[in-house]
């Protein structure tokens, strides 16, 4: 591996993609991010753009924009694209949660929105997730709008609909949390069985991987791979970002960074080892990271960029085990 090699080369020459989620305003407005971004990626996810509340600000209508700002750049550098997400009880409009909807017109709005949004993208879109974080921390049910009002089936609908306009486009269950073996993925196990009983048209499922206060064991997540696989189902580490509890972090930079390349060049070998091809992290610079903003008692700097441009240990370390790691 000559050290000038792109991340994205060297994923490559090994079938592999590896990914970012891109946020629109930084795309329009930042040389150094798209330079970032296009060098180095050969994957694309939309961080928030293709939810369903910057999608559709009223009611009947939908904003594309930064939507397609997202996908058009992605196609224009050869990258292939995740779409995230069609159906999810968080980032939903405002309008939509204050709507005293009947089952009739939720149905209706439901499958209007799937069919319209997997459509437009039915041939730039390779991958979709249908539905996301369905099922709660203690593996029963997500009580969200979709399940109190049609049960579990909601997602078999989701799937179907998906399916019916974006026939060649892979579709994804996602969560969080259930990157190890443990009860919300055994549950998630047990969900994605059933709807494969039912013949529900799933193709994979993505362990989001925020390894934030806890950190899988790395065999447990050998383990839970290897069960979805014999299910037939694809699986893909979809929002890779490593933080620390003061606790865990070792203090300084630098050893952090390093703890940090550790766990990602861990991912990535499993990854290997498993035949899992696509590894996606949650942002592209540790300045773009969602953690800073949402968990203030978590160290701030999760992903493979420093917000000064720069790549980190851990970028190193994906690299390396791309060049060089015999699965
Ligand atoms: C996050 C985004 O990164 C933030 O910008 C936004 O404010 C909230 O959502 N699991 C998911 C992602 O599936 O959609 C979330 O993204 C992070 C957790």
């Amino acid at each position: 591996m000559a050290d000038n090699d792109r991340l994205r080369d060297v994923a490559e020459d090994r079938d592999f993609e590896i990914g970012a989620a891109v946020a629109a305003q930084p795309l329009r407005t930042d040389p150094a991010y798209k330079k970032i971004l296009r060098n180095e990626f050969n994957y694309v996810t939309a961080e928030n753009a293709l939810k369903m509340g910057p999608l559709r600000p009223d009611p009947g209508v939908y904003d594309f924009n930064d939507a397609d700002a997202v996908v058009d750049y992605a196609r224009a550098h050869d990258q292939s694209v995740r779409a995230h997400t069609l159906v999810w009880h968080n980032q939903t409009p405002e309008w939509f949660q204050e709507w005293d909807y009947t089952p009739e017109q939720l149905e209706e709005f439901t499958r209007e929105h799937v069919h319209t949004a997997a459509g437009r993208y039915r041939d730039t879109v390779d991958t979709w997730d249908v539905v996301n974080e369905a099922v709660a921390d203690d593996g029963t049910m997500r009580e969200n709008l979709w399940y109190e009002t049609f049960g579990e089936e909601y997602l078999d609908d989701a799937f179907r609909w998906a399916n019916e306009v974006a026939p060649d486009t892979d579709l994804y269950y996602n969560d969080y949390g259930a990157d190890g073996v443990n009860v919300k993925s055994d549950a998630i196990y047990d969900l994605v069985e059933r709807m494969l009983d039912r013949g529900v048209p799933i193709d994979g499922v993505g362990l989001q991987m925020h390894a934030l206060h806890e950190k899988p064991g790395i065999d447990s997540v050998a383990e839970n791979i290897r069960r979805f696989k014999d299910l037939g189902l694809d699986v893909e580490i979809t929002e890779m970002d490593v933080a620390y509890l003061p606790g865990d972090d070792p203090g300084d930079q630098e050893a952090r960074w390093e703890k940090q390349a550790e766990f990602y060049r861990d991912i990535t070998e499993v990854c290997l080892d498993e035949g899992v091809d696509t590894m996606i992290v949650w942002g592209v610079r540790d300045s773009d990271s969602w953690i800073p903003n949402w968990f203030e008692n978590l160290t701030g700097d999760p992903l493979l960029f420093d917000s000064g441009n720069d790549p980190k240990p851990a970028y190193d370390a994906i690299k390396d085990t791309l060049a060089n790691y015999e699965a």
